[in-house]
């Protein structure tokens, strides 16, 4: 680790500390690999020194692997497609950031269209529903945490009202409700929103008045009922175990369920500040043992059909070390899919003491 003057700073550094700026404001996350985005926004913020590991480690250990001995994931990481959709979506997240806080403040109108515009442009670049996850799967450490997320729960809540083979106008809601679903965190404090370390109770009683806050900032807003419905209702599950209403099965706006999956999954599958992302596969099957009493069944169950065949040719580690290449997903245990190692088949829904437990 050496500390680095900010115009010395190269693409390939490796941040070894959390950078905050003097107000106290998340800039990067340890662990990023800088990109000329990365250094351009870090000398934005007027930051002077930064610790960094060497850059030459890194560059070397990523040249040390033949094309050839790739894995699925990172084949995919180096597409220049890949490399595309992250400029683009980093790039959204931050006007995002921008229009939540105009909003917020009421110096911008609240235009719908033209808020979810790219979303759509994000969703062509990806592939449509056959290639969102593969690249939301391989963008799990950014530090734009609400902004990002947003963007991730729109993406994902337009494919899931795809799946459904809801109508147009419910898929195009799902994408705006799952974008603003959020927008109430604008309102509550950035040390909250920034916190390396999990919330203590109270802070988490805070945290919960988004739904309440973002409420209050749409609902006089010319917006569709089932938009206000999502930012208000995606956190209520319907065993009556959510919040802020504790509603019930169909009290809960058939549109929110949509997102309240998007948002969990996506939650629980993205690295946070002050915890790893969570293999999707451990979150496949927490949604699989208890998803039917929390989650709109007909929403969860072709949520996880789908998603889980999304997986299909990726190369996954096992508990027991081996990794191996997904060839089959059972439809019965979703979670538990057959993985080649070698030569060897291993049918993880007959050899249920093994797990699944990263994506590699
Ligand atoms: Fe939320």
């Amino acid at each position: 680790m050496k500390l680095v003057s900010v115009d010395k700073l190269e693409p390939g550094f490796v941040v070894s500390e959390n950078i905050y700026t003097v107000d106290d404001r998340l800039v990067l996350t340890k662990g990023t690999v800088l990109d000329d985005k990365d250094i351009a926004r870090i000398k934005a913020y007027s930051l002077y020194n930064i610790f960094v590991e060497d850059k030459k480690k890194v560059v070397e250990k990523k040249e040390e692997k033949p094309l050839s001995e790739l894995s699925y994931a990172e084949k995919l990481r180096n597409s220049e497609g890949f490399i595309r959709f992250k400029q683009h979506i980093e790039e959204n997240a931050e006007k995002l950031e921008e229009a939540f806080r105009m909003i917020a403040n009421d110096s911008m109108q609240l235009d719908v269209e033209k808020l979810t515009e790219p979303v759509y442009h994000l969703f062509v670049e990806a592939g449509g529903t056959a290639g969102i996850f593969d690249m939301l799967h391989n963008l799990r450490d950014n530090s734009d945490a609400v902004y990002m997320h947003s963007l991730n729960v729109s993406l994902i809540s337009n494919t899931l009202a795809t799946w459904l083979r809801l109508p147009e106008e419910d898929v195009r809601l799902a994408t705006a409700g799952g974008l603003l679903h959020d927008i109430g965190k604008m309102l509550i404090p950035s040390e909250l929103i920034n916190k390396t370390t999990p919330l203590t109770e109270y802070e988490q009683k805070v945290m919960r008045e988004h739904v309440v806050k973002g409420y209050e900032l749409v609902k006089g807003k010319d917006i569709d009922s089932h938009i206000k419905s999502c930012i208000l209702m995606h956190h209520e599950l319907r065993d009556g175990s959510g919040y802020p209403l504790h509603l019930k099965n169909e009290q809960i706006d058939h549109i929110s369920s949509i997102v309240t999956v998007a948002n969990v999954y996506d939650e629980m599958t993205s690295k946070r500040l002050y915890r790893n992302s969570i293999c999707p596969f451990t979150v496949i099957e927490q949604f699989e043992n208890s998803g039917l009493q929390k989650y709109d069944p007909n929403v969860i169950m072709t949520f996880l059909t789908n998603i889980v065949n999304t997986f299909i040719a990726n190369r996954v580690m096992l508990s027991t070390g081996q990794t191996g290449e997904i060839i089959f997903i059972n439809p019965t245990y979703l979670s538990k899919p057959v993985v080649k190692c070698g030569n060897e088949y291993v049918d993880l829904s007959k050899k249920r003491a093994i797990s699944i437990v990263a994506v590699v």
